[in-house]
């Protein structure tokens, strides 16, 4: 018998894991006027979170097919105060914290969790506050226009200016974070607020709407030990202030934090060692015959005990005698948390939850999103454009290889018409120059792939506390993106190139022009876009991108010409951005053309034929470019079609990324 079918914690008849079943009586308001994070399930008497029998399962193995069981079985009770989750690295502490949460895929974990005695319900992540231990937060926006950037998003759309600046002025004095306050958290160009600054304005954008469960992963890594200390000694202060539970994972705390924990849970390798009030795990480890000496701290020795049992299991399991008792160091203590008392207790308390969680039916405590899609693009808009302007070596940067590219183009090809060329080489200079200068606008937009990876764990982190829709999040990028870096780069560009090379002296050539440069770089940014928000590095990106401009260019009609593809791979031509964009750029300048050398008679040029003179029209359809007037348009709707399909394509890529968290 496995020791997951042995556990005495198994219950008997669980409720589903994550049910979502709304109370009739309880109103569901998109806009969140009425919501309180306090109402529904987060009653009062509040009494904590539990969980039963978490199972977590993933798939690794060279193709994802083999099974592997992360926790078995794990179930406790967490109540309102401070609640340390501890083991040796490995051991499932982020993972239990995750499922907690309700951060995991569903498809992967058995088991169920209660909150307050209810299912846990379905919008519960953004009704909870998770701090993660990386801190995720715009460095370039100020402690405080981070925490307003929380408020305005996260509290109820019926909650006036006033109201959430009064807020965030609270969490600010509530964290001492007065004095730092308009510092600018800091990226890696520049140096903002201390790491403890830092953590503090991470846990104060979750204390915003004042979540009665706030979750926190390694809480203290990477702060000195006084910082730690004060980090712990707040939230301690939080969970005393309210019915609040505070559920943490930490790794090797000094006594100062030990002493602060209410409840603690032992994990090794995925199983429970103990779990259970703080204060009471020496005298449960002396009754089990580890006894901690005197002065030294209950954290370490913990942890010393459980990394000594786990390396012990390895040993015994290369070891065939000790095998065939199948019980080694680590499983021991496992069995014998089992057995104990402690875990008959908390079994027992645990059982009665259960119980009346059949007759407590799970609750949405109002909408997954407190405030509306257009104000949540209006707020995230905002920041982005902050970001941007605060950013300026980027833009400004953009712009400047722009105007670089432009001044090289129209050197290169500079007053074609003056050079003293023969006549072919007039129309396919021109031709060449139009080939350069769209290769120049897509791979100059290679910068796109930032916009999605950049930000990734930013969005997924924001998104998935309910701080906005996806959609908001995506037009506000995309808008915000393709203004400032794609337009008015491409137009600066358009301005210096086509004068300097001395193409045709028309205000309706030029803005034509000017626009199938502004909708390559559109379409390439676009391209970006949509691999940027599948892949995670990006180096990969990059390459793929890449992949895909040079197979694009090979079917842009100059190193194959078009009509001489083979029947079935005509059609890619219609796939290629190049060919839209040279074929639109050579049309507007060369039909209706007649390119004649100096020698040629009037009644030649009349003519446009023989070899002193090269007709436009009939060189391009040479090549393989349509020249009717119709395809102007069909070229621009094509350009505009690459578009709109890759970032329909990006769209979907960022709600699938949302789905995998
Ligand atoms: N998606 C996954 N695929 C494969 N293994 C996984 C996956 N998620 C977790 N694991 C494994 O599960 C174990 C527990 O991971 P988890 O991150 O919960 O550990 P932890 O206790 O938080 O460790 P640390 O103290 O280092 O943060 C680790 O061995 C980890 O490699
Ligand atoms: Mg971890």
């Amino acid at each position: 018998m496995s020791d997951l079918e042995k556990s005495p914690l198994r219950s008997t008849s669980p409720p589903p894991y994550g049910t979502t079943d709304v109370e009739p009586e309880v109103a569901y308001h998109s806009q969140g006027e009425h919501i309180t994070v306090k109402e529904d399930i987060f009653k009062d008497d509040f009494v904590g979170v539990s969980f039963h029998d978490i199972v977590y399962v993933v798939n690794t193995g060279c193709c994802g097919t083999k099974p592997t069981e992360i926790l078995h079985s794990v179930s406790g009770v967490l109540p309102c105060g401070v609640n340390a989750i501890m083991g040796p690295t490995g051991s499932g502490k982020t993972t239990l914290l995750d499922i907690l949460a309700g951060r995991k895929a569903k498809a992967n974990v058995g088991g169920y969790v209660l909150v307050n005695g209810r299912p846990q319900p379905s919008n519960f992540r953004c009704k909870s506050g998770y701090v993660v231990q990386d801190d995720i937060v715009m460095g370039t926006l100020s402690v405080k226009e981070n925490l307003m950037f929380s408020a305005a998003l996260r509290l109820p759309s019926s909650t006036s200016w006033a109201q959430r600046k009064e807020r965030v002025a609270t969490v600010i004095q509530e964290l001492g974070l007065e004095r730092c306050a308009n510092t600018k958290i800091g990226t890696e160009f520049f140096r903002g607020v201390s790491g403890g600054e830092r953590k503090r304005t991470n846990i104060g954008m979750e204390l915003i709407i004042e979540p009665q469960v706030l979750f926190l992963d390694e809480p203290t890594t990477g702060l000195d030990a006084y910082t730690a200390v004060s980090v712990v000694q707040l939230l301690k202060r939080l969970s005393e202030k309210g019915d609040r539970v505070i559920i943490m994972s930490i790794h090797q705390p000094r006594y100062s934090i030990f002493k602060l924990f209410d409840g603690l849970t032992l994990l090794s390798q995925g199983d429970m060692v103990y779990h259970g009030p703080a204060q009471s795990s020496l005298d449960y480890f002396s009754s089990i015959g580890y006894v901690c000496e005197e002065r030294n701290n209950p954290a370490d020795y913990f942890l010393d005990v459980l990394t000594k049992a786990e390396k012990s299991n390895v040993i015994t399991e290369s070891d065939d005698t000790d095998n065939s008792t199948g019980v080694t160091e680590a499983n021991n203590l496992v069995n014998t948390y089992q057995e104990s008392q402690q875990c008959v207790e908390v079994s027992e308390q645990l059982q009665t939850l259960a119980d009346n969680s059949h007759t407590r039916r799970g609750v949405r405590s109002g909408g997954t999103y407190a405030t509306g899609f257009l104000w949540q693009l209006m707020v995230v808009t905002i920041r982005s454009l902050l970001n941007l302007l605060r950013n300026p070596m980027i833009s400004f940067f953009q712009v400047l290889t722009m105007v670089i590219f432009a001044l090289i183009v129209g050197l290169i090809y500079l007053r074609l018409d003056e050079k003293d060329v023969n006549v072919r080489t007039v129309v396919t200079d021109r031709i060449g120059a139009f080939f350069f200068i769209v290769m120049n606008q897509v791979f100059g937009n290679l910068s796109a792939v930032d916009v999605f990876i950049k930000q990734k764990a930013l969005f997924i982190h924001e998104n998935s506390s309910g701080f906005y829709r996806v959609s908001a999040f995506y037009f506000s990028k995309v808008f915000v993106d393709l203004i400032p870096m794609r337009i008015i780069p491409s137009f600066t560009f358009s301005v210096i190139a086509y004068f300097m090379i001395g193409f045709q002296v028309s205000a309706a050539k030029f803005f034509y022009f000017a626009l199938v440069i502004c909708l390559t770089s559109i379409a390439a940014a676009s391209i970006a876009f949509a691999i940027s928000a599948l892949v995670r590095v990006t180096g990969l990106a990059n390459l793929f991108i890449a992949m895909l401009f040079v197979f694009q260019m090979l079917f842009g009609g100059l190193f194959i010409s078009l009509d001489s593809l083979p029947v079935w791979l005509q059609w890619i031509k219609y796939l290629s951005l190049f060919r839209y964009s040279v074929e639109a750029l050579a049309h507007n300048e060369i039909v209706g053309q007649c390119y004649c050398s100096n020698n040629a008679t009037a009644a030649i040029i009349e003519a446009c034929s023989g070899p002193l003179c090269v007709n436009g029209s009939e060189f391009l359809s040479g090549i393989g470019y349509e020249t009717a007037p119709e395809w102007l348009w069909i070229d621009v709707g094509g350009l505009a079609a690459i578009a709109l399909v890759f970032l329909l394509l990006t769209y979907f890529n960022l709600r699938m990324l949302k789905k995998s968290k």
